[in-house]
């Protein structure tokens, strides 16, 4: 794994050019699954940023994680046409029901371009539509509740 002496190298691919940053943060992301904050501080010295700035851009961009992915990743959509057909009850439901489960993911996304079979969600990749809290637990093989 990147480890904070091969922040250096990372850097200099890119001339540890200051504008390089995004591209840095997706490749230290690439290599580990997301980036620990604990190597920002190296980032910032070998770009010459101030740690703020670093921590700033890091955490401007949704796409970059700070911590490992969990194994599962559920995309609720709460856009209008899924909130029409009722997606904020499932969002209550799912936040409820994975409190009580590790290794799942619940994440907000507007728009999944299902909109006629809302509510729709997307696990692990694959979208689904006309989402029950019913159908919500069978596809996370959670007992009904
Ligand atoms: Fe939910 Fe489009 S509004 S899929």
């Amino acid at each position: 794994p990147v480890q904070a002496g091969d922040i250096g190298a990372i850097c200099r691919r890119y001339g540890s050019r200051p504008d390089a940053l995004i591209e840095i943060l997706h490749d230290v992301q690439a290599a580990l699954g997301h980036v620990p904050p604990d190597l920002l501080p190296a980032i910032a010295a070998e770009l010459n940023l101030s740690r703020a700035e670093v921590f700033g851009t890091f955490s401007f961009y949704h796409d970059f994680h700070d911590r490992p992915p969990a194994a599962r990743v559920l995309q609720l959509c709460r856009a209008e046409a899924c909130q029409s057909v009722g997606c904020e009850d499932l969002a209550r439901h799912a936040e409820a029901r994975l409190g009580t489960v590790a290794g799942v993911e619940l994440r907000t996304v507007y728009c999944l371009g299902n909109c006629a079979l809302g509510p729709a969600a997307m696990l692990d990749g694959r979208l689904h539509g006309r989402l029950t809290p019913q159908r919500l637990d069978a596809l996370l093989d959670l007992p009904a509740g």
